[in-house]
């Protein structure tokens, strides 16, 4: 499977960890690949077997494949910086949580809950050849109008998803760069403390 179609987005691992993860990168732009419905439910069958918090499972999803109206609304949506390149994605999801435990009280985990179902949605989508670009870019509250999300629900992203392989060059020249940009992140030492809080 080609994970990864452009070398320089590799990331360069201080310790051995799986080419999913390794590979995965959020391009700006993807191939004319549709993504057909077996494919949807397998992303969304993934992020259903997260963990969560008393399983209280407070992920909710709203998708739209491009040429429906669901599409439209979601990438209306999306601030102009991002909807000028995520309309070459051939599937948007918007993810929302539930606010609220049965006993009415606040979920302080259930933001966390809906980043491991997308971190299962990922993977998933990286084992099926497919990049993602989350993006909190857009308008929640036209979001909650045009979708009549109910009270108690909060939209939280929209996320881009197609193949990789889009053709930088179709992009406003500003974002090509990051087309190729090496990923960069923070040492293990700035974020993992064995015993103590991270120096
Ligand atoms: C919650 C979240 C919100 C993000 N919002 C945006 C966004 O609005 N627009 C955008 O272009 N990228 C957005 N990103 C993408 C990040 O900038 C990107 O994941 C980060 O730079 C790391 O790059 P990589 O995913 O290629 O490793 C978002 C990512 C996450 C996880």
């Amino acid at each position: 499977m080609d994970h990864a179609t452009t070398d320089q987005k590799i990331a360069q691992t201080e310790y051995d960890i799986m080419p999913q993860i390794a590979e995965r990168w959020s391009p700006r732009t993807f191939s004319d690949r549709v993504i057909d419905q077996e494919t949807v439910h397998r992303l969304f069958e993934a992020a259903r077997w997260a963990a969560s918090s008393r399983n209280y499972q407070p992920w909710r999803f709203i998708y739209g494949l491009k040429g429906t109206e669901a599409y439209d609304r979601i990438l209306n949506s999306l601030v102009p910086f991002n909807r000028q390149w995520a309309e070459s994605a051939p599937l948007l999801v918007m993810t929302i949580v539930k606010e609220q435990m049965d006993n009415g009280k606040d979920n302080y985990h259930a933001l966390h809950d809906l980043g491991l179902a997308m971190g299962n949605f990922s993977v998933q989508a990286q084992d099926l050849g497919l990049a993602l670009h989350h993006m909190a870019g857009f308008d929640w509250k036209g979001a909650h109008e045009a979708f009549d999300i109910p009270e108690g629900y909060h939209a939280v992203t929209v996320v881009a998803v197609g193949h990789y392989g889009g053709d930088p060059e179709t992009l406003p020249e500003d974002l090509q760069k990051g087309e190729t940009t090496p990923r960069q992140r923070k040492p293990i030492d700035e974020i993992v403390g064995e015993g103590t809080f991270p120096q």
